[in-house]
């Protein structure tokens, strides 16, 4: 599935504005991460892009999160390793790939950054540094549902936690036009 065809697949099922920016920072961070492990940015950022596709479908049934999901994209061609990293994500399968690691830790950065860069003075995405964000990553009850323990599975990627902060918040500073951020 090319690019343009998975836009068109998440807006099909996903209309909240602030979900689909989401999932544009999850695509962002995926993309500049894969050339790190030999793989293809665009899969990878395809992954990102469409991890949380079912989640408007599912709200009623939180416990289906990724199921129905992975039913859409089966459909759609994608393959068992691309659709792993999506059940993966929210523990529903095991994290065996580095895709799968990959989202599994860059899904709670990415809401930890937005939350930063919209406590900031200054409310962009341009005036957050590592300093700040780390800073922010240390308040417990700061963005609580940005799972710390998750954004510290970067380790599993061989990243510590100050390189993987600041490769995030490159990623979503470089489409920080398309998070109007
Ligand atoms: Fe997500």
């Amino acid at each position: 599935m090319n690019r343009l065809d998975a836009w068109l697949l998440l807006t099909k099922y996903v209309k909240n504005k602030n979900l689909r920016k989401h999932c544009l920072a999850c695509e962002a961070a995926l993309e500049d991460l894969a050339p790190e492990f030999g793989e293809e940015p665009e899969t990878w950022g395809l992954a990102g892009l469409l991890h949380d596709l079912d989640v408007e479908l599912t709200k009623q049934n939180p416990e289906k999160h990724a199921i129905v999901a992975v039913e859409i994209l089966g459909q759609e061609g994608f393959d068992k390793d691309f659709t792993n990293a999506i059940l993966a994500h929210c523990n529903k399968a095991e994290r065996k790939s580095n895709l799968d690691r990959a989202l599994y830790a860059v899904d709670p950065t990415t809401g930890l950054i937005v939350a930063s860069a919209l406590m900031h003075p200054e409310k962009s995405l341009k005036a957050v540094d590592l300093i700040f964000l780390k800073k922010r990553f240390k308040e417990k009850r700061f963005a609580a549902g940005a799972d710390r323990r998750q954004i510290s599975s970067c380790i599993d990627l061989g990243f510590g936690l100050d390189e993987f902060l600041s490769r995030t918040l490159a990623s979503m500073q470089r489409i920080s036009g398309d998070l109007e951020l």
